[in-house]
């Protein structure tokens, strides 16, 4: 199963894989927008093989279900990043945490990505250029703290600001340096098998080849399957978006240059007061 994508649904399919044997993932699902109703204000998006219009607690319920079987199959310790947004569904903002709290997932961190571009300008409220991603961790025996980032990947901060990819076919697509930055921040030196349940274009694959890991990926279109096997293939086209990236993982100012910071503020208050003492 090392580096294909299988075609299929995706509950149906993970419901076939085996016990805790992935080390993390990474995805973007369909986010359910529908057909445009009144007070709603997200653009619908029309995907090749897949409805994006279920009732809404369908919908919630099905992802509950996904990430229950993604919390199956990855490892303990492993970790799980889930890109959505809040959607406004008649007027009213709809939050992922809403169903994320319900799945089997310990939700460790809520990032906002801000987008620096937003679909909707009719002023029901603020424009909002933001998604989410929930880092979800599987504990070791119950050890929920878990597992700690390296420093110099934890500096990334909880906000993350890049914008959306606008040189893919695809109609939703997340940027390389999305799961690029999860991936490298959570696995640092280890070398893994990573998961994306929803490949779409085959993203996910990409930064998987770039840092040197094996992917498994679910899609039900065969078409975004083909497709995703050329962009993952010509991985090295986004080699610049690692090179930029590794830039940002870097500690400038560790605890240790700090203390000697504030040591040097120190002796410099004290020859000064000692001066007009
Ligand atoms: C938001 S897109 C993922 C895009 C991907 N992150 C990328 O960068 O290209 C969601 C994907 O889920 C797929 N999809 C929708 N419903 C599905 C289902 N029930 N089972 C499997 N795949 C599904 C769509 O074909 C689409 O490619």
């Amino acid at each position: 199963m090392r580096n294909k994508i299988l075609q299929g649904d995706t509950l149906k399919v993970l419901k076939k894989l085996p016990d805790a044997f992935i080390d993390m993932g990474v995805t973007s699902p369909p986010y359910n927008k529908k057909i445009n109703t009144n007070g709603s204000i997200f653009r619908s998006i029309k995907y090749d093989n897949a409805q994006d219009d279920l009732p809404e607690d369908e919908y919630q319920q099905n992802q509950i279900d996904v990430l229950d079987e993604l919390y199956r199959t990855i490892k303990p310790g492993g970790s799980f990043f889930y890109n959505h947004k809040v959607r406004h569904l008649k007027g009213i903002a709809t939050f992922p945490l809403e169903w994320l709290v319900k799945s089997k997932w310990h939700i460790r961190q809520e990032i906002i990505w801000d987008k620096h571009t937003c679909t909707e300008f009719k002023g029901y409220r603020f424009h909002q250029k933001d998604e989410r991603i929930y880092w979800l961790y599987k504990p070791i025996g119950g050890k929920v703290i878990g597992v700690k980032l390296e420093g110099k990947h934890a500096v990334c901060s909880s906000i993350w600001s890049f914008t959306p990819d606008k040189d893919n076919p695809h109609p939703a697509p997340f940027p390389v340096i999305l799961p690029l930055r999860c991936i490298l921040s959570f696995m640092g030196d280890r070398k893994g098998l990573i998961i994306d349940p929803y490949m779409g274009s085959g993203t996910t694959g990409i930064s998987c080849k770039l840092l040197g890991h094996d992917y498994i990926g679910i899609d039900i279109s065969s078409n975004y399957i083909k497709s995703s096997i050329d962009r993952i293939s010509n991985f090295e086209d986004h080699i610049d978006v690692l090179k930029q990236e590794l830039l940002l993982h870097v500690v400038k100012n560790s605890y240790k240059d700090r203390q000697k910071k504030k040591e040097r503020e120190l002796k410099k208050k004290t020859v000064i007061n000692s001066f007009f003492s």
